[in-house]
């Protein structure tokens, strides 16, 4: 039973652990000043907008805006519920989270229950096994030992249609619990009945070591389906999983590979050979989620097919995913296995060091990337370059700003012979280039637009002489050129800061997060122009005012401000707005 975590303990972990620490052991940090930065780990993007202030203990994306406390990020980083996050960081600064009242009803216990649960079943499994001859032969021949069995939790699901629910359906709401966990389906005339029977039983573990699924394979090839996985669950979401990613996070305390290969056999053989760096998607196509896990627990990833039409399909695919994530320092690699093998048969032949040949040959993603791509095309002729050129482009404007970009659009010149001037991603180019004045008032854009750049200040000189208009926010955005000035090197979420007890605050952190990022030099012209146009609009404001006066009222003073403005020629340059 679990209470709830009093406040003075959040406060207490909040002052003990570093948030540059927490972080950096995620995410690489660079330093910026008093703060760090990094890609953001939350959205794509090429040039970093994530910052850490270690001043504040606070993170914040200004791409996307997402922001929070060490334990904000860990929830979101690690997908963990509030309670499990304060869990995890207690542990890593050694304390113990004390627990005040009884039991919380609220929703995330439901969890707690259904891990329980998904837990009590992979146990019942494992006891299942050993009663079972045909389920031990199977493993024999398949070649798994026991300690291999016991670290992959493997088990045996039962013929019959009720052994789990006998086991462990003994109440409503654990029968409720189960059909939530995707153990029991539904007859038609609303019979419950166990999902899986009749098979060997891997459960499947999310990142912190939990059963949150399982992948069952029959026993002879007459049955079918050969392996029947755990529908979409609260706990499971396939797309997201990586089979066996946590026994490699254990058995590996600082990786530099990964390797992704297709089943579950497969993993458990590469495993058992000595080779603990195996993970597999779970009956899906690798995904830009499954290949953002992979880059987190190593920097160099292979992925791992069949040689065949399948398996180059697989392949290319899993480029397509890995393209936005190859930030500099990360390397994918393919490997293409032989006709009829797979990686257990492989290493089963070839042993550890065959297989770690192999993984040492494998393909860079930049070579298989043009072999890929060149395939059908005759790249003898002309035409046939500016086809490869064609198809190069568009996909290598994915990959995030760096040298390995770079690199590649250099290659891609080199074979097309054509220029490999990137065409941005039509969405972002129009994001970037789209001029902010067109959706905002003009001092909100300059607002934004400062605020995604507060270096742009140093160029305004005081007096503002946009500040005389009489406009909501103009004084706002005085202020805060005031504080960028006084200050050269703030950053956005410093500047921002100086607001967080004013009313204006979350206005002004929606105005930063709402920009996009990036192209600095276009803003910076962008602001100026915006400050230019204030300023004629503020003149154009004092003179309607001046002339809206009889003539004689005016002081000599306002007469000569008239005269200079009237000699002023400002209406057409307004006209562009
Ligand atoms: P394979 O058919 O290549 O099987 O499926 P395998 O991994 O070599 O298995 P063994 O060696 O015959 O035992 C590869 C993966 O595709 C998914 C599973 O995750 C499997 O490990 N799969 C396959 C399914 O989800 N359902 C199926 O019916 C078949
Ligand atoms: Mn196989």
């Amino acid at each position: 039973m679990r209470g709830l975590i009093p406040d003075s303990f959040i406060d207490e972990l909040l002052a003990r652990v570093d948030i540059v620490d927490v972080i950096e052991r995620r995410v690489p940090l660079k330093k910026a000043g008093r703060e760090w930065t990094a890609c953001c780990p939350f959205h794509d993007e090429r040039t970093p907008s994530f910052y850490v202030s270690p001043a504040k203990q606070f993170f914040h994306c200004f791409g996307c805006g997402a922001h929070g406390s060490a334990i904000k990020f860990l929830m979101d980083y690690e997908r963990l519920e509030f309670p499990d996050a304060v869990e995890e960081l207690a542990q890593s600064v050694g304390l113990t989270v004390p627990r005040e009242g009884g039991r919380d009803d609220r929703p995330r216990e439901d969890k707690t229950d259904l891990y329980a649960l998904l837990d009590a079943c992979a146990g019942w499994y494992q006891g299942q096994l050993p009663k079972n001859t045909e389920a031990q032969a199977y493993c024999r021949k398949r070649g798994l030992d026991a300690d291999t069995i016991a670290r992959f939790r493997l088990g045996w699901a039962p013929a019959g249609y009720d052994g789990v629910t006998k086991a462990l359906g003994n109440s409503p709401r654990r029968m409720e619990l189960l059909g939530e966990a995707g153990m029991v389906s539904t007859g038609e005339r609303g019979s419950k009945y166990d999902r899986f029977r009749e098979r060997l039983m891997f459960p499947i573990l999310d990142r912190r070591g939990r059963v949150i699924a399982f992948g069952g394979r029959v026993l002879s090839s007459e049955q079918s389906p050969k392996y029947l996985n755990s529908p979409e669950t609260p706990l499971f979401h396939k797309g997201r999983e990586l089979f066996a990613l946590w026994q490699v996070k254990q058995a590996n305390a600082n990786l530099q590979r990964i390797v992704v290969v297709e089943g579950y056999m497969d993993v458990i053989a590469l495993h058992q050979a000595g080779l603990p760096i195996a993970v597999a998607t779970l009956g899906t196509a690798t995904t830009p989620e499954h290949t953002e896990l992979l880059f987190r627990a190593a920097p160099d990833v292979v992925f791992c097919f069949d040689g065949d039409r399948a398996g180059r399909a697989a392949a290319w695919k899993a480029l397509d995913a890995a393209l936005p994530r190859l930030r500099d320092g990360r390397q994918a690699y393919f490997l293409f296995l032989p006709d009829g093998e797979d990686p257990d048969t492989l290493v089963r032949k070839e042993g550890r060091d065959g297989f770690e040949q192999r993984l040492k040959h494998a393909t860079p993603l930049s070579d298989y990337f043009f072999d890929e791509l060149a395939r059908d095309v005759d790249m003898a002729s002309l035409d046939g370059r500016a086809r490869l050129a064609e198809r190069a482009r568009p996909l290598i404007a994915r990959l995030p700003d760096g040298a390995f970009r770079d690199l590649m659009a250099q290659e891609l010149e080199k074979r097309s012979g054509a220029s490999a001037r990137l065409q941005a991603d039509p969405a972002a180019h129009r994001a970037v280039q789209r001029p902010v004045a067109a959706q905002r008032s003009l001092v909100r854009s300059a607002i934004a637009l400062l605020l995604a750049q507060p270096g742009v200040a140093d160029q305004v000189e005081k007096p503002y002489r946009f500040q005389r208009l009489d406009k909501p926010g103009v004084g706002l955005l005085a202020e805060l050129l005031d504080i960028a000035r006084s200050r050269p090197g703030i950053n956005p979420a410093m500047l921002v800061e100086h607001f967080a007890e004013r009313p204006e605050y979350p206005s002004l952190q929606k105005l930063m997060a709402a920009l996009v990022p990036g192209e600095p030099e276009m803003q910076r012209t962008e602001f100026l122009d915006a400050l230019a146009k204030l300023e004629r609009e503020a003149i154009v404001q004092r003179k309607a005012e001046l002339m809206s006066k009889d003539r004689s009222m005016l002081s000599e003073e306002e007469k000569s401000e008239l005269r200079d403005i009237l000699s002023i020629r400002i209406s057409p340059l307004l006209g562009r707005q």
